[in-house]
């Protein structure tokens, strides 16, 4: 993970660099740094454990002012958070660098430099890299020589920028597996591991791929790719600077995103639904015949977006009658799988950088084994939708909290467009995709309707401020909803919760219920609600204290025991959607309540680009 920013320009940058920091933190926020190289050729660093604010902090007392500079947020790695771990790292005095991504042969390279004498300040992986830069330029290399000889000798992956006060005219950038875009100003370049950084100084950006090294000035830039062949890379203009990114009237992003999920599903849903059919809003060649041979489909994704996958694997199934299998991406990369025809390869992700989900996709690319790669991104020009033949996009907008919510819903909306598409290239059953259009134009209401029940679940979450634990139940396609609500309870309200399908409980679990265990179970009117209602009972009958969400056709009574909030009706296909939102809002106010950090939960980082 990690964020990482640069500029070189006529002007001051430090600024500029805090504020790309700020718009990077979703990446990691245990520590922060910048560098900034002075008028007198020297680097001025400054570094602070904690989140971007405490960095600024420490800069009001001591400023470092210069026309280049780097900056960095930081998710650890290597080395606990600790001043001496952040970034930029320097060594003599002469280099100083800014990494995101993982060196696998560090550990052999610190003992080679140590060996030629450096001194390590630092646990980091990264601090090999600089050391290695400063060697060669010892042996008489420029700059840019330098930093190609030094990449030669890491294997794994890095963004990286550079300065070197040999160089005041120089900053260098380099890529190879780990993202970055450079930001084109008029007599300035900025670097940063995506636009949200740069996007208050340029709206035009170059995403550099993988193996482009580039040597940076004020008045030039170079690009060389893999084989040190100089490229032009296509410069792309982004509006991503009208789209706001602030809290607006909300306590958090996380409750402003909870809340936004009605007019994302909207513009996700925008211009593609016809009166009975989908449009085809597949981006890719032949994206159509690609759908009408699919045989079979192969889901991959990570978190959040795996659960979006699970659902996804119930509809597909049900109403495509393909078979469909999911898989969470860092499992998937490194499994044999005996081939099969005509497979359809979906990732999943909300950032299109995940790096599990990436070497996924990069691995059945390498091997040819499946007929087409499909990804379902929020984000345009990440490295997902650059490298998948087709894409499906969700138009969320930027999604900031780092516990996924919208990103979640308009997944599930683009996935149920899917199964609608595949329907229509197969030239099969009209009807459902019918179903599938009427109920997806109901979807924003009753979203909105569900997204009532706030107060009513901040009530409810007070119960679960001194829990420990938590069990989360679901069937069928609602058994992922289940799983979900466990992931956002445990990611930002630090309480363990498990999910179960309903009827595995007698299987194990069982045991765990007593009166100090919260159940709670999504129980939409389905052809299932019988057999959850069993397993429900099994429940009460241990003194297991219930959490419903259930509408009135359910007929779920409540009682000193058992909580139940009422939820609109919903058609059975839209319920795992619905249903997400009060799980969404529990998570949230109980996070509230225990006052964790809501939008930065410990540990976490939004965009996971590390595997
Ligand atoms: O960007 P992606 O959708 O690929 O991210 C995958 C997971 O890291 C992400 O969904 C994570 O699980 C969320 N923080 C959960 O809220």
């Amino acid at each position: 993970m990690c964020g990482i920013v640069g500029a070189i320009a006529q002007r001051p940058v430090t600024e500029i660099l805090l504020e790309g920091l700020r718009r990077l933190e979703y990446r990691g926020y245990d520590s922060a740094g910048v560098a900034v190289l002075t008028g007198q050729q020297e680097i001025n660093r400054s570094r602070a454990v904690g989140k971007v604010a405490a960095l600024t902090e420490k800069l009001q007392d001591s400023p470092v002012v210069g026309n280049i500079g780097i900056a960095h947020t930081r998710w650890a790695t290597h080395g606990i958070p600790a001043e001496h771990n952040a970034h930029p790292h320097m060594s003599n005095g002469r280099v100083a660098i800014v990494h995101n991504g993982i060196i696998e042969n560090y550990a052999e390279l610190r003992e080679e430099l140590k060996a030629k004498g450096y001194q390590f300040t630092s646990d980091t992986d990264t601090e090999v890299i600089v050391h290695l830069i400063e060697m060669h330029m010892t042996f008489g290399l420029s700059l840019p020589d330098a930093v190609r000889k030094a990449i030669e000798n890491l294997r794994g992956a890095y963004a990286l920028g550079v300065i070197s006060a040999d160089d005041p005219d120089t900053l260098i950038a380099a890529r190879q597996g780990s993202p970055l875009v450079l930001g084109l100003g008029l007599g300035e370049t900025f670097i940063g591991s995506d636009i949200q950084a740069m996007l208050p100084v340029t709206s035009r950006f170059i995403y550099l791929e993988n193996g482009d090294f580039c040597v940076i000035k004020r008045d030039s830039l170079h690009i060389f790719d893999l084989s040190g062949k100089e490229v032009t890379r296509e410069i792309k203009e982004s509006n991503a600077g009208m789209c706001t990114a602030d809290m607006g009237e909300y306590r958090h992003f996380m409750h402003k995103e909870i809340f936004e999920q009605p007019v994302a599903v909207q513009s996700t849903l925008e211009g593609r639904l016809g009166v009975d059919n989908l449009k085809h809003c597949v981006t890719g060649d032949n994206a159509m015949d690609i759908l009408a041979v699919v045989e079979e489909i192969q889901i991959i994704a990570c978190g959040t977006s795996y659960h979006a996958g699970l659902i996804a694997s119930y509809w597909l199934e049900e109403m495509t009658n393909i078979p469909c299998s999911v898989e969470v991406a860092s499992e998937f990369r490194y499994r044999r799988r005996p081939p099969r025809d005509n497979v359809l390869f979906v990732t999943l992700s909300q950032s299109g950088e995940t790096a599990d989900t990436l070497a996924a996709l990069e691995k059945v690319k390498q091997d040819g084994s499946m007929l087409a790669t499909l990804t379902i991104c929020n984000v345009a020009e990440s490295s997902l939708t650059r490298e998948s033949d087709l894409s499906l996009m969700t138009l969320a907008g930027p999604e900031i909290g780092v516990a996924s919510t919208k990103a979640f819903t308009t997944q599930l909306v683009v996935l149920l467009m899917l199964v609608g598409l595949l329907l229509q290239a197969k030239g099969e059953s009209p009807e459902t995709v019918k179903a599938i259009v009427e109920n997806l134009k109901k979807l924003p209401i009753l979203l909105e309707q569900a997204l009532e029940k706030d107060k009513a679940i901040e009530h409810m979450a007070e119960d679960f401020i001194e829990k420990h634990n938590a069990l989360f139940l679901g069937r069928g396609d609602q058994y992922p909803v289940a799983m979900e609500g466990a992931l956002k309870l445990k990611e930002i309200s630090y309480i363990h919760a498990e999910a179960y399908p309903a009827g595995e409980l007698k299987h194990g679990p069982l045991a765990l219920v007593d009166n100090e265990m919260p159940i709670i179970a999504v129980a939409p009117n389905t052809g299932l609600i019988e057999k959850l209602k069993s397993n429900l009972e099994e429940v009460r009958s241990r003194g297991g204290k219930l959490y419903l969400f259930a509408d009135k056709a359910a007929a779920m009574q409540a009682d000193d025991d058992c909580y139940v909030i009422e939820m609109p009706e919903v058609p059975e296909i839209l319920a795992p959607i619905v249903y997400t939102i009060p799980l969404q809002l529990l998570s949230y106010y109980t996070a509230v309540f225990k006052g964790t950090d809501v939008d930065k939960p410990r540990n976490l980082a939004k965009s996971v680009t590390v595997e």
